[in-house]
């Protein structure tokens, strides 16, 4: 059980689906590294993670350090001509089980003009046909309603509650357990 080297490879590589480009977080430049730590620290983002504090750049440094050689999770900043879009990740990847959890959050000057949708479907196309993974798998804070619905648009479906799974801010909050089935 577990996964072989050639998942790991992968993993830590870039890739191109349709118009997009996924570059992994351990190829990224200094200033492109820099520009995903501002969206992940943007109040728009940060509010509905799990890790709701500033994020340093010793700390994003050391994170993306911690990717490299990473059997279990990978994460990509997606950009389109040059611009950057937003940031897709898959952790807790299980090859013996084939499902992955994945994670996604837009550039806030992209919110709200369908980026999300683009950059979930190169996510399920990674996971799903590059990888070959049967399941993805998501938690999302039941009070983000507006990533619920995305999600729910988007084909995933509801699966369980884990409630008061979170403490953020000295609160313990639900989590919305959602999924999809690759159907191909
Ligand atoms: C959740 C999130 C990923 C959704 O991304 P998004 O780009 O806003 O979502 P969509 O792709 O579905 O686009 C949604 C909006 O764009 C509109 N839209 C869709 N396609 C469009 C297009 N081609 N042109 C213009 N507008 C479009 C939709 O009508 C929708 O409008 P609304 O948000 O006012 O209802 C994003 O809001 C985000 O990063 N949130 C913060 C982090 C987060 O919560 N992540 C999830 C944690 S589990």
């Amino acid at each position: 059980m577990g996964i072989s080297v050639k998942q790991n490879l992968i993993l830590e590589q870039n890739y191109n689906v349709e118009n997009l480009f996924l570059k992994h977080f351990t190829a990224l430049s200094e200033e492109e590294s820099e520009a995903v730590r501002s969206w992940r620290n943007h109040q728009e983002v940060r509010a509905f993670m799990y890790q709701q504090h500033i994020t340093s750049k010793e700390e994003h440094q050391r994170f993306v350090k911690g990717l490299h050689n990473n059997l279990e999770k990978g994460y990509w900043a997606v950009f389109k001509e040059n611009e950057g879009l937003g940031v897709i990740s898959l952790t807790r990847i299980n090859i013996f089980h084939s499902y992955a959890f994945l994670g996604i959050y837009v550039s806030p000057q992209w919110h709200h003009q369908g980026v999300g949708k683009q950059l979930l479907s190169a996510l399920e196309f990674l996971a799903f046909q590059k990888i070959g993974l049967h399941s993805l798998r998501l938690e999302v804070l039941e009070e983000n309603q507006k990533a619920i619905a995305f999600y729910e648009r988007n084909g995933f479906l509801k699966e369980g509650c884990l409630r008061d799974f979170a403490l953020i801010h000295g609160q313990f909050k639900n989590i919305v357990l959602m999924g999809k089935i690759d159907e191909n």
